[in-house]
């Protein structure tokens, strides 16, 4: 590029940003002067490095215990990322193209939490595993408030509702009596004692207030009943919500619980697990089953939740 042309691009740039700043009825040179002074950014401030790595606090002497948090927090992470995703579905209005842009984002993340759980199933001491998991009681990844946010902003309540649960549940049930009946209580309450486990008394006292929010705030709105109403027809995006629900609702929750299985059973022990749930019932998605978008399945053969297959 000539210099003639170059110092044009760069006139017309610095007038843009003068213009920007104008506009904003602030003084475009106090800007320009910042620019001029301020430190370049580096990569480990930009990724906040230093915190990141700061992150990692095992309790025991164990190395493995480290790759255990680690892996949890890489988790966590990547859910942010998801439910990133799924702010945008259920409260922007998107095109159908960005929408099913969006559905891939969230199997391509789920799709990276299932591959990669081997960090967990391989990558541990089985005895080192076993030893220190027990200082961790009775906190459990049950306690991880992102997988039911995730949930409520995919669908309805009534979804998250199993078999048993929906015998139990009132006439006209509202927000609440779906919470008291949500799957995901059976880890922790006892439905003939009345007896409720330490796992689940702290994550209510936690976050049962803002899952009880979420929740309110999307009724009628949530990912699964803003796509119902808009009716789409294209295959592709059908293909893509399929993909998901399979991916989160059954692969992943096979994977993990094969982990269980890995650690907690190996050898037909069936040990107690750090939540203190009947961890082989509970976590099986026969058991739970959850479903995100009920009438994507309507024209498939489902076969049971294991073996749930697209024909
Ligand atoms: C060695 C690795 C792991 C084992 C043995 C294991 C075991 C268990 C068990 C037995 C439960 C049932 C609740 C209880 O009684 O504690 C549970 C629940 C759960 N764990 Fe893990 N877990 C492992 C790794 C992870 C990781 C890496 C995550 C990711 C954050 C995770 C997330 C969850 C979630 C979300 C639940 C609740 C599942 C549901 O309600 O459907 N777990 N886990």
């Amino acid at each position: 590029m000539s210099n003639f042309l170059e110092m044009n691009k760069r006139e017309k740039l610095i007038e843009a940003i003068v213009n920007k700043y104008e506009k904003m009825g602030e003084n475009p040179d106090t800007y320009l002067e910042g620019l001029l002074q301020a430190k370049p950014i580096n990569y480990w401030d930009y990724i906040e490095v230093d915190t990141l790595l700061s992150l990692q606090k095992p309790r025991t002497d164990f190395k493995d215990e480290v790759v255990f948090i680690g892996y949890h927090q890489v988790t966590e992470l990547v859910l942010k990322l998801m439910i990133h995703e799924l702010k945008q579905l259920v409260f922007d209005s998107l095109s159908e193209e960005e929408a099913i842009e969006k559905m891939g984002r969230l199997t391509r993340y789920t799709d990276m939490l299932i591959t990669s759980f081997s960090v967990m199933s391989e990558g541990m001491s089985y005895e080192d595993y076993n030893t220190f998991r027990m200082t961790l009681a009775p906190a459990s990844g049950f306690q991880s408030a992102q997988f039911r946010f995730l949930e409520i902003y995919c669908t309805p309540l009534k979804n998250l509702i199993n078999e048993e649960g929906k015998k139990r549940l009132p006439k006209n049930p509202s927000i609440e009596d779906y919470f008291n009946h949500i799957y995901w209580r059976d880890a922790g309450f006892d439905r003939e004692t009345g007896k409720m486990k330490k796992i689940l008394e702290l994550f209510e006292d936690k976050y049962l207030a803002s899952f009880t929010a979420l929740a309110k705030k999307l009724e009628g709105k949530t990912l699964c009943e803003q796509i119902r109403q808009k009716d789409y027809q294209n295959e592709q995006f059908i293909e893509k919500l399929r993909e998901f629900d399979y991916a989160f609702n059954v692969k992943w929750p096979l994977t993990h619980l094969h982990t269980a299985k890995t650690y907690l059973d190996k050898k037909g022990e069936n040990k107690a697990a750090t939540g203190g749930s009947e961890w082989k019932k509970y976590l099986h998605p026969k058991h739970q089953q959850r479903c995100f978008f009920p009438w994507v399945w309507q024209e498939v053969s489902i076969i049971d939740w294991e073996t749930r297959t697209v024909s």
